[in-house]
């Protein structure tokens, strides 16, 4: 088992990684407190429930919410599902949520214990790909509103993270690869090594080779952790975990969330972010090629379909939080390993969405 600790301004936080860690229960009832509810979605917890309910009611009155899954149960109503879940538990301030999920139900479950009394604790169970590596840890939570996505939220770090590697075994090909794209993003952006190991391992992971699965995910949460502690609230560094992901949203807009897994756009973004910084000259050329290379033995998309309108794209990309203005302002690469935030001009954009 790979244990990694997260510090952030106010404490700090174990994250265990490793695989069966729904049934080493002393790993992770020492963190439970008060009454417990368990929040889930239907896939999930007709798959973990079971395994996870025993232990807590062993240790705690627990009670079970479980909501439809996918990116469409992001929302107020479900918020307050949660809510009144807890109010008819009867839980008070010492009460713990365990979010057993993929990042939805975690940004759900932990916005609920982020404005429940002021604050309750989280215990994150990611099982999907995307939530071990990345929404799981840092403490963002927040749902959806039709003006736009994760509009409402807060920043509250969970009191540990439980990420169990088996669980990753009965995830659907597409969610497991869109995963593995922000498994990617952090070798990209600061750790070459991870980059280069994944190029070496790309079958292994492909597979889900218990070992390679091991590495790149505890590698993944230090590489997050470090960003984490330096800049929790997202003031600087941590933008840089955007990289490919304002090509990303925007591709994800245009075709209406509908045809596109979130990594699999990161991964198509992160592509020409890396054209863009070949063709401003911030890198040699060579980036680009070796991260498609690595992203297509992957299974990955990595080219923009022909169809798409690229002027709505740029349109789409004025809107990101991180323009400043009127400018485009996006994460590049100087190498693989080294990103940076950059103001780009919109033609440059233009020319790499065509190129
Ligand atoms: P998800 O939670 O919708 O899960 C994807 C699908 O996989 C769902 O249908 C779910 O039921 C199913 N599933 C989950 N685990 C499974 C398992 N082990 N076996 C079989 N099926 C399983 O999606 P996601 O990709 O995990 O997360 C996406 C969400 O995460 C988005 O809402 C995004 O905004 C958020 N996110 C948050 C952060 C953050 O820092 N908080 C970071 C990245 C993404
Ligand atoms: N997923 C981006 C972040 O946590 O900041």
């Amino acid at each position: 088992m790979k244990v990694i600790d997260i510090q952030h301004a106010s404490g700090r936080y174990p994250v265990y990684v490793a695989p069966g860690l729904i049934d080493m229960h002393s790993v992770w009832t020492r963190h439970l407190s008060g009454r417990v509810l368990i929040v889930t979605d239907d896939t999930v917890g007709g798959l973990y429930l079971d395994r996870l309910l025993g232990a807590c009611e062993a240790v705690c009155p627990t009670a079970v919410l479980r909501l439809p899954p996918g990116e469409e149960a992001k929302t107020a109503a479900n918020w307050l599902k949660i809510i009144d879940a807890l109010i008819a538990h009867k839980a008070q301030r010492d009460a713990t949520i365990i979010a057993l999920g993929g990042g939805v139900i975690g940004d759900l479950a932990g916005f609920a214990a982020a404005s429940y009394m002021r604050g309750i604790q989280v215990i994150q169970f990611p099982t999907t790909l995307l939530a071990q590596v990345d929404a799981s840890v840092g403490g963002k939570t927040g749902f959806n509103h039709a003006a736009g996505k994760n509009l409402i939220g807060a920043f509250h770090q969970p009191a540990a993270v439980v990420a169990d590697l088996d669980t990753l075994s009965t995830l659907d090909e597409r969610d497991y690869l869109a995963g593995m794209a922000e498994v990617v993003k952090y070798g990209a952006i600061g750790d070459p090594g991870l980059f280069g190991w994944m190029e070496v391992e790309a079958e292994a992971l492909k597979c889900r080779l218990p070992e390679a699965l091991l590495e790149a995910v505890s590698r993944s949460v230090r590489n997050k952790a470090e960003v984490v502690r330096a800049d929790e609230r997202e003031s600087g560094q941590r933008a840089l975990l955007n990289f490919g992901h304002t090509f990303g949203h925007a591709l994800e807009t245009a075709t209406a969330y509908a045809r596109y897994r979130h990594g699999e756009a990161v991964a198509i973004g992160m592509v020409l972010a890396t054209r863009l910084s070949e063709l401003i000259g911030l890198t040699e050329p060579g980036p680009a090629r070796r991260l498609l290379k690595l992203l297509e033995r992957l299974g990955l998309p990595t080219e923009l379909p022909k169809e798409i309108d690229r002027d709505r794209l740029v349109d789409l990309m004025r809107l990101d939080k991180k323009n400043r203005a009127d400018q485009l302002r996006l994460i590049l690469l100087e190498s693989i390993g080294k990103a940076c935030i950059r103001a780009c001009a919109a033609d440059d954009v233009r020319e790499v969405l065509h190129s």
